[in-house]
């Protein structure tokens, strides 16, 4: 399938249908069964409206002390693997040359949003980082590699895939809000956001 340009970041829009979408939300299930959600604090002590966990080798996370990659999970035991279905998606978009380190799992419920950021605590951005959207519409923001860059959103939906790779590796983007409710694939409803990175440099 050939992706759809947006700022710069290749968009797959309903790359993934939903046979293939139930199978990844029940494989997250399991991740999430062993390693909960929270919504982790700033340094600034602020709490963040998404709640997030990892899968792989290492998993993202944010104290009072700042954010980081761990080793392990803030209860000091290892983070679950990232499921072969997962894997599955990157092997299409990517390839099979590297595969990622870590899988951040953001979960948005109702009123949940993600600030305008860029993605680079990783050791290696020559690899791309390859978001997975599950469940509810999200209005997905993208910028330039420069802050006052002019932004733009689009809505990503479920089965969506984005690639931001090259030179949007470290473009600004965010999620500004998602519509509660507008997919069915999860119950109870919110999000699943799913970003696959390389972390650590070969
Ligand atoms: C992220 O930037 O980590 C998440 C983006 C998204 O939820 O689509
Ligand atoms: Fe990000």
């Amino acid at each position: 399938m050939k992706p759809v340009k947006f700022q710069g970041a290749d968009l797959y829009p309903a790359l993934l249908d939903e046979a293939a979408q139930k199978e990844i939300v029940a494989d997250i299930r399991a991740v999430t069964e062993a390693a909960p959600p929270q919504r982790f604090e700033t340094r600034r002590g602020r709490r963040l409206s998404v709640a997030m966990t990892s899968a792989g080798r290492v998993g993202w996370i944010s104290d009072r002390a700042g954010y980081r990659y761990a080793p392990t999970r803030p209860d000091g035991r290892p983070w679950p693997e990232i499921p072969d279905s997962v894997l599955a998606v990157w092997r299409r978009v990517v390839g099979e040359d590297r595969l990622p380190d870590s899988c951040l799992v953001n979960f948005y419920a109702e009123g949940a949003r993600m600030g305008l950021h860029q993605d680079r605590d990783e050791g290696d951005f020559s690899w791309p980082v390859v978001s997975i959207s599950l469940g509810d519409d999200a209005l997905f923001r993208v910028g330039g590699v420069e802050r006052p860059a002019p932004s733009r959103s689009v809505w990503l939906r479920s089965g969506d895939v984005v690639v931001l790779g090259g030179a949007s590796r470290l473009a600004f983007h965010g999620i500004d809000r998602i519509r509660f409710g507008s997919s069915r694939l999860l119950e109870g409803g919110g999000r699943l956001n799913l970003t696959l990175r390389v972390v650590e440099r070969a």
